[in-house]
């Protein structure tokens, strides 16, 4: 396991943010990464080694519940423990708000995410048919589902 820093984001972290996005297939705009570094209802939670940003958690504050929006860890830092470190700080984060629950949604065939949420206690609520667009834009690839899970934090 590497030891990460984990910290919430700032307004001043949007470039290395932008960075740390672009390394998976469908990134968050520089917009989008604005808005939820302002938002007051969300809290962006970044994890550095030796000063890098290399993995970071989205999470949204719902009337009763708290929204996991996001997850990404750098490819080369995968497997480190990483982002069961920054699910720690979104339980966390949860509990500051007095969440009921902590909700996600998350691709039925990403199974590196799915074993990292059971691990970490998530359990299955149920499924949205066709949610998610495909991932590879061929003409007849199909839409996929997507998982439901959560947790009390
Ligand atoms: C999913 C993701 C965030 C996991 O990050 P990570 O830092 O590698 O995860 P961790 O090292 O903290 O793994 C914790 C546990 O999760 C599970 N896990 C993580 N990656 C896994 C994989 N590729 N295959 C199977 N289980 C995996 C394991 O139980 C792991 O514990 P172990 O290494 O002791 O076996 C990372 O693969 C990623 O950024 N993927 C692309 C973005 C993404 O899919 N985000 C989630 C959207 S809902």
């Amino acid at each position: 396991m590497t030891e990460a820093d984990i910290r919430r984001l700032e307004a001043r972290d949007l470039e290395s943010l932008a960075a740390l996005e672009r390394c998976q297939a469908r990134p968050w705009s520089r917009s989008q990464l604005e808005v939820v570094l302002d938002a007051a209802d969300c809290c962006v939670l970044g994890a550095e080694v030796a000063g890098e940003l290399l993995g970071h958690a989205v999470v949204a504050r719902l009337p009763f519940e708290a929204e996991l929006q996001a997850m990404l860890v750098a490819p080369v830092m995968r497997r480190r423990g990483l982002a069961a470190a920054l699910l720690d700080a979104v339980l966390e984060q949860g509990r500051q708000w007095c969440s009921e629950r902590v909700l996600l949604e998350v691709r039925a065939g990403n199974e590196a995410a799915i074993q990292l949420y059971r691990r970490a206690g998530f359990g299955e609520d149920g499924r949205r048919r066709g949610y998610y667009p495909p991932l590879d834009e061929v003409a007849d690839a199909s839409r996929e589902d997507a998982l439901l899970m959560s947790r009390r934090p």
